[in-house]
């Protein structure tokens, strides 16, 4: 079948490296002649029928833009009426041969069923900030929101120092604890607290008093996914896709009272929440953002639906979509294992 027209969508939180993954498609279907349009605002575009054109001019500067220029949601056509259904009629109504859908665990998992269900012509691209997608060794928008959040950690270490207290930085990532263990490897804290590993209050507070000694402050990085034992998280609210809206539970807030409260050190905290999900796109993102966009073309050229691009190594590969969706990729033991050597 020869493909003269195809919908690019961006669905779930937006990231640094999505305006770059929209200009690499854009780009590789120019090659071939194909023309390019926009589904506004993720999957509800698709529900309503809301495009743009997506020209050469359109995305010629956006490599250095944060965010998606064509709008994001985390709309779920499966819990809308006739949802998937309407994902059809719109790809009839605008002509569209295959759409490349653009985002992390929910979109993809959309355009998993949606392939199975109704033989939807998509391919998926990678994104998150959480790193949490399976098959594939990163998404684009980790590396930027791992950036922004080091940052903010060396600048809460400045102050932490300066009035000898201990600080804690609660990071984004929902369930998977790589944004923080990355952040907190690379800003040098002291303890790090991950969704993946049991909380031992006491263990992490004898830490810190013994770190305090010897430097009179202390850095604590937490995952916004962590529970803290006896406070189980109960009546979340929770999104779409039945995820809990993390951001209201303050564990930031709970971890320094926790801290402050067993080692007698004053401490303070600071959440650095959609901050880290602003801004350019690093160089790591920019790349990778632009090349699974070429890529994506090549494989609606090559009739693979259901497939999405994979990162192994540096080669980029195809991957079907109900494989990478399947489960999260959190962090495994061995890099927990690492992690605590760090901590002297
Ligand atoms: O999935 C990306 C992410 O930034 C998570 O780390 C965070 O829990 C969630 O999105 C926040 O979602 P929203 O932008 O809808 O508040």
């Amino acid at each position: 079948m020869q493909i003269k027209k195809i919908g690019i969508l961006t669905g779930g939180g937006d990231c640094p490296g999505l305006n770059p993954a929209i200009r690499g498609v854009v780009y590789r279907a120019m090659s071939e002649g194909i023309e390019c349009i926009g589904i506004l605002d993720g999957w509800k575009g698709m529900i309503e029928c809301k495009s743009i054109s997506l020209k050469l001019q359109d995305v010629e500067y956006i490599m250095n833009k944060g965010g998606t220029i064509i709008g994001t949601s985390r709309t779920n056509p499966y819990k809308k009426e006739n949802g998937p259904e309407r994902c059809v009629e719109t790809l009839k109504k605008l002509e569209l041969d295959a759409v490349v859908a653009m985002g992390g665990e929910d979109t993809l998992g959309v355009a998993t069923k949606l392939f199975k269900d109704k033989n939807f012509p998509v391919v998926g691209v990678p994104k998150t900030m959480d790193n949490d997608l399976s098959c594939t060794d990163f998404t684009f928008g980790f590396d930027t929101a791992v950036t922004v959040a080091v940052d903010a950690a060396e600048r809460l270490l400045d102050t932490g120092r300066s009035h000898r207290r201990i600080m804690v930085l609660e990071v984004m990532g929902r369930h998977a604890g790589w944004v923080a263990l990355y952040t907190g490897i690379a800003s040098a804290a002291d303890w790090i607290l991950l969704p993946e590993e049991e909380v031992n209050i006491n263990k992490m507070c004898e830490h810190l008093k013994k770190v305090y000694e010897r430097k009179k402050s202390a850095l604590v990085i937490v995952s916004e996914g962590v529970i803290l034992p006896g406070l189980k998280a109960e009546k979340e609210e929770l999104d779409e896709f039945g995820h809990m809206i993390l951001k209201k539970r303050g564990i930031g807030e709970q971890v320094a009272d926790v801290i402050e409260k067993n080692t007698g050190i004053e401490t303070r905290v600071a959440v650095i929440g959609h901050i880290q999900r602003g801004g350019a796109p690093t160089l790591f993102d920019r790349i990778l953002g632009i090349r699974v966009g070429v890529k994506a073309v090549e494989l609606i050229l090559e009739g693979k639906f259901g497939y999405m691009v994979a990162l192994k190594g540096n080669d980029l590969v195809p991957v079907p979509l109900e494989e990478a969706t399947g489960q999260l990729k959190t962090v495994p033991p061995q890099w927990i294992q690492f992690m605590h050597f760090l901590f002297k």
